[in-house]
């Protein structure tokens, strides 16, 4: 792709907020430092909103690769370009700098929900199709083989994934948080099979880990 965007000459932008998270087994590679990136228009956006937890706070970072687009990024409306909150800078400082052992714990987190999950597909639902996910916090459940016409909303509705902090649970009885399951929105065709039939469930397991558990199981 960067070989192409080279030759056409076409600005790149690489959104790398999820690089932190890369789990165990896995190598990220910052597209800017590749070979291929040379003459590239490259435009690398990150922030570390995704990997610390600080998206409220409005922090991110774009650095250019070649002095083109650093012009470029100067011509931002300022409250594009300097729009970033004080709390935010500090925060996401404090999270570059010294944030290695919460990520490290984060990471370790969710390496263990990863394989969690995979464990409770094999037992629960065989027939969904899950590849672990070599970083981040999205696990895509392939679920065409239960034929079902929603599969998110089905398990949303009636998925026995619980949340832990009350909190976050308007009816305690509901037991999947908003966030844990997400819709598909945007291209209602996105995610149907070649039968037309909706077949994709995106699952966040960053959440605490008794959410594979629930009364009964001891
Ligand atoms: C790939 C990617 N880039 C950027 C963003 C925006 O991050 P923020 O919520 O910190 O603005 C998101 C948020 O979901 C994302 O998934």
């Amino acid at each position: 792709m960067l070989a192409l965007a080279a030759e056409h000459d076409v600005l790149v932008v690489a959104d790398e907020i999820h690089a932190p998270l890369v789990l165990p087994g896995a190598r990220h590679t910052v597209a800017a430092t590749m070979p291929e990136a040379a003459g590239v228009r490259l435009l690398t956006v990150t922030s570390a909103t995704k990997a610390w937890n600080l998206p409220g706070l409005k922090c991110a970072l774009a650095v250019p690769a070649e002095p083109s687009l650093r012009r470029a990024l100067r011509r931002l409306p300022v409250r594009d370009r300097l729009g970033a909150s004080i709390l935010g800078i500090e925060a996401s400082a404090v999270a570059f700098e010294e944030g290695a052992g919460w990520l490290a714990a984060v990471r370790a987190h969710l390496d263990r929900n990863r394989r969690l999950l995979a464990d409770l597909l094999a037992v629960r639902l065989p027939e969904v199709g899950y590849l672990p996910p070599e970083a981040t916090y999205l696990a895509w459940l392939d679920c065409r083989p239960l034929g079902l016409a929603d599969p998110a909303r089905t398990f949303y509705d009636a998925g026995r994934v619980r949340a832990r902090r009350r909190r976050h649970v308007r009816n305690a009885r509901r037991r999947v948080r908003p966030g844990q399951l997400r819709h598909q929105r945007g291209d209602p065709d996105r995610d149907r099979g070649p039968d037309g039939r909706r077949g994709a469930a995106a699952l966040n397991p960053e959440c605490r880990r008794r959410f594979g558990r629930h009364r009964g199981d001891g």
